[in-house]
């Protein structure tokens, strides 16, 4: 069965009809820029540009960067602040003609596909995948069952909210080198983490971890194990069309 997913994030919105059965791409996705400001019109106008390009009728899950409760979303840490409070599986819905929408957190849904497809697969204990991008997204896992929103990229590492020390964006900005991030910010987070949770398993997401070797043989003294995701790009567009197939 096919399900369509769609991936909103900071510099693009990319989407495309994923086959539920092998937990990828039907056909090569599409990707269209956000828009500058990114408020929930021109977003929405974007969203149904990616959606039409495939002459898509039927159930979408879209991912979002912040908080969602029910389709609505609460917070926007990284993006238009006139998001928070919009039922978004509505406006959404309505824009596309009334096609049935899902709505999840972005971390979330990278974390269902790899759960099922990807770096979790059979893993029943804790599980925690955390993307590190612009911001830092998480998704909490214990008997493959997801604790939504946990939104631990908002932590307090030394007085800040640690998604603005450890995370990739951060990294950049800084200027920090590879060895910098990893012993000194990085670690630092997932020691936290861990304190807090004592996960199994952490999969680490996000574009950074296509450089995962430059990285995670940097850090130390971490119980669980951590790995890197294995859907990387796609993990968002194939967990929230998991995500409208189950919601
Ligand atoms: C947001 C999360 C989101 C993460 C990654 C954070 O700033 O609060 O909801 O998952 O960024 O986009």
């Amino acid at each position: 069965m096919n399900v369509f997913g769609v991936d909103i994030g900071g510099s693009g919105i990319k989407g495309a009809p994923v086959d539920l059965t092998r937990g990828d791409l039907a056909q090569a996705r599409h990707k269209v820029l956000t828009p500058q400001p990114a408020t929930p019109d021109d977003v929405a106008g974007r969203v149904v540009e990616v959606v039409s390009h495939f002459g898509w009728s039927g159930p979408i899950g879209v991912t979002f960067p912040g908080v969602v409760t029910g389709s609505t979303i609460r917070t926007a840490a990284n993006v238009d602040k006139r998001w928070i409070g919009v039922d978004a599986g509505k406006l959404l819905g309505d824009r596309l003609g009334g096609l049935p929408v899902t709505v999840l957190n972005d971390a979330d849904a990278a974390g269902i596909a790899e759960m099922s497809f990807g770096a979790g697969r059979g893993r029943e204990g804790t599980v925690i995948l955390l993307t590190l991008g612009t911001g830092i997204g998480s998704a909490l896992f214990r008997g493959g069952v997801l604790v939504p929103n946990t939104e631990l990229g908002h932590l307090e590492l030394k007085g800040h909210d640690a998604e603005k020390r450890a995370s990739s964006k951060a990294r950049e900005d800084e200027d920090l080198s590879w060895e910098h991030w990893a012993t000194r910010r990085l670690q630092k987070y997932l020691e936290h983490v861990e304190m807090l949770f004592s996960p199994e398993l952490f999969i680490i997401g996000g574009g950074v971890s296509r450089k995962a070797d430059k990285f995670l043989p940097l850090i130390e003294g971490i119980t669980a194990e951590i790995v890197p995701a294995q859907l990387q790009n796609n993990a968002g567009i194939v967990g929230a069309a998991m995500a409208a197939r189950v919601g």
